[in-house]
């Protein structure tokens, strides 16, 4: 399975072996996993295969529902569609989020559909699934997020909610395959190293200078930093999410075949890059990190040094491609 996966083509192999895993029971979805070497559920861990759209369609929910769920759907594959309106980089939610947002270890999106309501650190009040939707809108995708209660908010939701079909709201259990789980960090990190494994590894399909590729407006290498990239609050600009992230996911096609120092040091160099400005900045890069260091740039390069060139990573005002700073959503709320 792992050689055929590693041999299918670039991104189609990704796309297929998600949608293949579902449709078996969950021994072989379990099997599967492990074959490629993610490991097996821990007893006291839900597991859940997110339906098909193949089940969608078989199944006898209202005709305008299937329509309403496939529209979130093409949404979150194709979510360039939302170009220059919410969306201003070259992200579609699939870009992270791998098949199509089922995929374990690849942070499925429909655990949000049953912990949510919920407290979120992040931003320190409980949020809603929209507002969790719109913090990746805002934060991942360097955009603006759909209006609560909007056509596109809802359609999307509706995808989210209907991935989690059949599991209990408010589970007890730990979610098998949730997030992007990050190897154990190594003693040190080599930005060196990291960056010739970028170079071997990684830039075959994300460019020299990790630009991405497009074509036609139509994205086929999302970038991994850069004015097309997510910004500095994105969650993957923690290193340990970027590690976690890389480590079960990259390269395409070949999950869990760089050693954890790799990871790592692949994290480390490209999370060392320029990126558009953090919505919450307050105009000065040592105050942003006071503010928002605790909950969560203490897990990132932002504000320091990099080691290569000395550089104080994010002390711009570069917004990419974008002409305002903060969406109005991110706004604090206090439930007084
Ligand atoms: C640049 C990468 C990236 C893109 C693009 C992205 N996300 Fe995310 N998303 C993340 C990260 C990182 C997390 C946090 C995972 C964790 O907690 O470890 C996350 C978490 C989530 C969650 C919560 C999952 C959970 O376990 O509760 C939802 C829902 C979500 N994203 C939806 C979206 C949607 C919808 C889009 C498109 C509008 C999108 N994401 C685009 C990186 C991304
Ligand atoms: C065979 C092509 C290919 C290779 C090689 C590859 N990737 Fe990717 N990568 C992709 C594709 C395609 C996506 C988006 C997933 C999708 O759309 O299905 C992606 C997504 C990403 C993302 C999330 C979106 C973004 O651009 O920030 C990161 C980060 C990433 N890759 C890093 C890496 C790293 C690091 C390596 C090397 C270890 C690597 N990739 C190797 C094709 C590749």
């Amino acid at each position: 399975m792992r050689s055929l996966i590693a041999c299918a083509t670039l991104a189609a192999s990704l796309l297929l072996a998600p949608l293949s895993l579902a449709s078996e029971r969950e021994d072989d979805y379990i099997n599967t996993l492990t074959e490629l070497g993610y490991p097996a559920p821990k007893d006291a861990e839900l597991v859940h295969i997110p339906p098909t759209l193949d089940a969608l369609e078989q199944s006898d929910m209202h005709p305008e529902l299937k329509r309403v769920i496939r529209r979130g759907h093409d949404l979150f594959t194709n979510t360039q569609q939302l170009r220059g309106e919410n969306v201003f980089n070259n992200m579609n939610c699939s870009s992270c989020h791998l098949g199509e947002g089922r995929m374990p270890f690849s942070a499925p999106v429909w655990p949000a559909a049953v912990t949510l309501p919920g407290f979120r650190g992040k931003n320190g009040h409980v949020n809603s699934l929209e507002e969790r939707i719109a913090g990746c809108f805002t934060f991942s995708m360097n955009g603006k997020p759909p209006a609560y209660g909007s056509d596109t908010m809802l359609a999307i939701a509706a995808y989210h909610q209907w991935l989690a079909k059949g599991v209990p709201m408010y589970p007890e259990k730990p979610i098998y395959g949730r997030g992007f789980p990050a190897p154990e960090r190594p003693k040190a990190l080599s930005y060196a190293r990291g960056e010739k494994l970028f170079a071997d590894k990684c830039s075959i399909c994300h460019g020299d200078d990790g630009q991405g590729l497009a074509v036609r407006g139509k994205t086929v290498f999302p970038a991994p930093w850069g004015d097309h990239s997510n910004n500095w609050g994105a969650g993957i600009v923690r290193l340990q999410t970027a590690a976690g992230f890389i480590k079960n996911n990259m390269p395409l096609g070949q999950p869990l075949s760089l050693s954890d120092q790799e990871a790592w040091d692949i994290a480390y160099f490209m999370n060392s890059q320029e990126r558009p400005q953090d919505p919450r900045y307050t105009g000065d890069v040592k105050e942003t990190l006071e503010k928002f260091g605790p909950t969560f740039h203490k897990h990132s390069m932002y504000g320091q040094k990099r080691e290569s060139d000395g550089k104080l990573l994010g002390d711009h005002a570069n917004t990419g491609e974008k002409d305002f700073l903060k969406p109005d959503t991110i706004r604090p709320r206090t439930f007084d």
